[in-house]
C-alpha cells in the first residue's frame, strides 16, 4: 500500500474543484431538462439531455450559460439545415411541389439565422422578452416548413427530423428563458 499521507493537499484541490464543478453542471442540465419536459409536452427529455450534455460543460455551469449554449446549438442546427436544403434544391429537379416547399423552407431557414444572432445578443443583455419572441419565430419557421409538405397528400418531407431538431432545440431555449424570468 503506498502512503499518500504526505501528498500535498494543494495539488488535489484543483482536481476536487473541477469534479465538483462538472457535477453542478451535470445537475443543472438534468434539472433544466426535467423542467423543460414538464413545461412542454412536445419536448423530449432525452433529446434535451443528449443535446446539452454534448456541449462544453465549463460553459454551462449556470442557467444563463446553458441558455446561451442552447441558442448557439440552435443556430448551428439551423445553419446546417439551410445548407442541406440548398443542396437538395440543386438536386431535386423532378417534383415541382417538393421544390416549391423546399424553396419556402430555404427562405424560412435563411431568415432564422439573423434572428438567432439577434436572439443571442438580446439574451446576453438580458432582454429575455425579445429573445423569447425571436426564438418563438424560429419554432414557427420549422413548423411552417414541415407543414408545407403536408399540403399535398402523400408528399414526404425530407426535412422532418431536421425540423423537429430545430423545434426541440428552440423549445429548450424558451424553457430556459422562462426559468430565468
Ligand atoms: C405540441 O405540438 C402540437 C402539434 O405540433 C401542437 O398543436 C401543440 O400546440 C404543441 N403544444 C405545445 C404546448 O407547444
Ligand atoms: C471548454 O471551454 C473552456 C473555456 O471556455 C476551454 O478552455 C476548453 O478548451 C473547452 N474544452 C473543449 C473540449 O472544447
Ligand atoms: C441538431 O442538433 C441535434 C441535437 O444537438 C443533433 O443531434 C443533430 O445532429 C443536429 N443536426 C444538425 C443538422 O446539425
Ligand atoms: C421529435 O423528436 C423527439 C426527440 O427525438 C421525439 O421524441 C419526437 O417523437 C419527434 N417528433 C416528431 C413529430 O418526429
Amino acid at each position: 500500500m503506498p502512503n499518500f499521507s504526505y501528498f500535498p493537499l494543494l495539488l488535489l484541490l484543483p482536481l476536487l474543484f473541477s469534479t465538483f464543478h462538472a457535477d453542478i453542471a451535470q445537475d443543472l442540465v438534468t434539472e433544466t431538462c426535467k423542467k423543460c419536459a414538464e413545461s412542454d409536452p412536445n419536448l423530449s427529455y432525452n433529446f434535451c439531455l443528449t443535446s446539452l450534455q454534448a456541449v462544453n460543460r465549463s460553459q454551462c455551469a449556470d442557467l444563463p450559460g446553458l441558455g446561451l449554449m442552447s441558442i448557439k446549438l440552435t443556430k448551428y442546427n439551423v445553419t446546417n439545415t439551410r445548407y442541406y436544403v440548398k443542396k437538395l434544391l440543386k438536386n431535386t429537379k423532378s417534383d415541382p411541389f417538393i421544390r416549391a416547399c423546399l424553396n419556402d423552407c430555404f427562405d424560412l431557414y435563411s431568415g432564422a439565422i439573423p434572428t438567432l444572432k439577434q436572439a443571442m445578443k438580446d439574451f446576453k443583455s438580458k432582454h429575455y422578452e425579445d429573445a423569447n419572441i425571436e426564438v418563438s419565430s424560429v419554432i414557427d419557421a420549422a413548423t411552417t416548413c414541415e407543414d408545407g409538405f403536408k399540403e399535398r397528400e402523400g408528399a414526404v418531407s425530407p426535412l422532418t427530423k431536421r425540423n423537429n431538431d430545430t423545434f426541440q432545440l428552440s423549445a429548450i431555449v424558451l424553457a430556459v428563458i422562462n426559468l430565468l424570468h
